[in-house]
């Protein structure tokens, strides 16, 4: 049988993240999480994964983010992918948030990178992280305690979490959308536009689609089963289909983009609004009653 070829990713990634990475390091971080326990804790059983999900091998791992090794190896290798540097992109979706929102919710949290950042800038608010993964929860947790950050992570679909209309003031989704088909990101902002409270902030950071489109390599090399797809599409339409206004995006660098909107208010409470706050989706958020 003639031996698979090896992918873009295995051939020139791996062997340059393998070196960057410090092997003992993450071999000790996964013997200190009981892993049995803890995805045990996390798994809902009533959440139904999406076929997308279980049939694609994300970052070249087979079976995707259900597995230890993806959680585990996620921040060691995600920090060199994101110039020019893995704070100043993330900061650059908490610093957009205006105002002081009470409730905050952190779609595809992964392991919880931002989810920790956001209750850091906001300590007063309430900040939930939800993923399709108890593994990368596990993970997330397990940072959350060791930096006794208070967050609460929840196993869940973006597309239908389940979680109650009008709940939060602001719904925050960073590097989902480039690993999922264009029909899901819709669907998730769609539900995210039912979870905000009108005036509420929805805010998306991820790959620059102008950029993907330009530099067609980045594609290949990544290798993520729906990056041209994601590269293809356009986050502000997205996020109009989904009702947003006020919608706008910007480029993080040169790979990243962020893109916002607003869950518009009532007719009755806009006119009652200052012409400024009706121009910009990162001014203070109305606070309904
Ligand atoms: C590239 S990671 C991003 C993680 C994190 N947001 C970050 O910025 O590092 C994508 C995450 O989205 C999760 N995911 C993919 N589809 C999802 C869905 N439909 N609902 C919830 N989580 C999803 C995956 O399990 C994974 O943890």
């Amino acid at each position: 049988m003639a031996p698979e070829s090896k992918t873009l990713f295995e051939q020139f990634l791996v062997p340059i993240l393998s070196h960057l990475v410090d092997r003992d390091a993450l071999l000790r971080l996964r013997d200190s999480i009981d892993w049995e326990v803890g995805v045990t804790e996390f798994t809902n059983p009533q959440v139904v994964y999406p076929n997308y999900y279980k049939t694609s091998n994300f970052h070249g791992i087979k079976n995707g983010y259900l597995n230890v090794d993806a959680a585990l190896t996620y921040d060691a290798i995600t920090q060199y992918v994101l110039p020019p540097g893995e704070n100043w992109v993330r900061e650059s979706l908490v610093k957009a948030i205006g105002g002081q929102p009470r409730r905050i919710l952190d779609l595809g949290c992964g392991t919880g990178t931002t989810t920790l950042m956001l209750k850091r800038h906001f300590p007063n608010a309430e900040v939930v992280g939800l993923d399709l993964s108890p593994q990368m929860l596990v993970m997330a947790d397990y940072k959350a305690h060791a930096a006794t950050v208070d967050v609460t992570f929840r196993h869940g679909n973006a597309m239908a979490t389940g979680l109650p209309a009008a709940s939060f003031d602001v719904v925050c989704a960073a590097l989902l959308f480039h690993e999922t088909p264009p029909a899901v990101a819709k669907t998730i902002l769609s539900e995210a536009y039912r979870l905000l409270t009108p005036g509420g902030q929805m805010l998306v950071l991820d790959g620059n689609q102008r950029t993907l489109r330009a530099s067609d390599w980045l594609s290949t090399i990544f290798e993520e089963p729906f990056i041209r797809d994601y590269g293809q599409g356009n986050v502000d339409a997205w996020l109009g289909y989904a009702g947003f206004e006020k919608v706008r995006t910007e480029d993080v660098f040169w790979l990243n983009q962020l893109s916002r909107g607003r869950k518009p208010l009532p007719v009755a409470e806009r006119i009652g609004q200052p012409e400024g706050d009706r121009q910009s989706a990162d001014l203070p958020l109305a606070q309904p009653a």
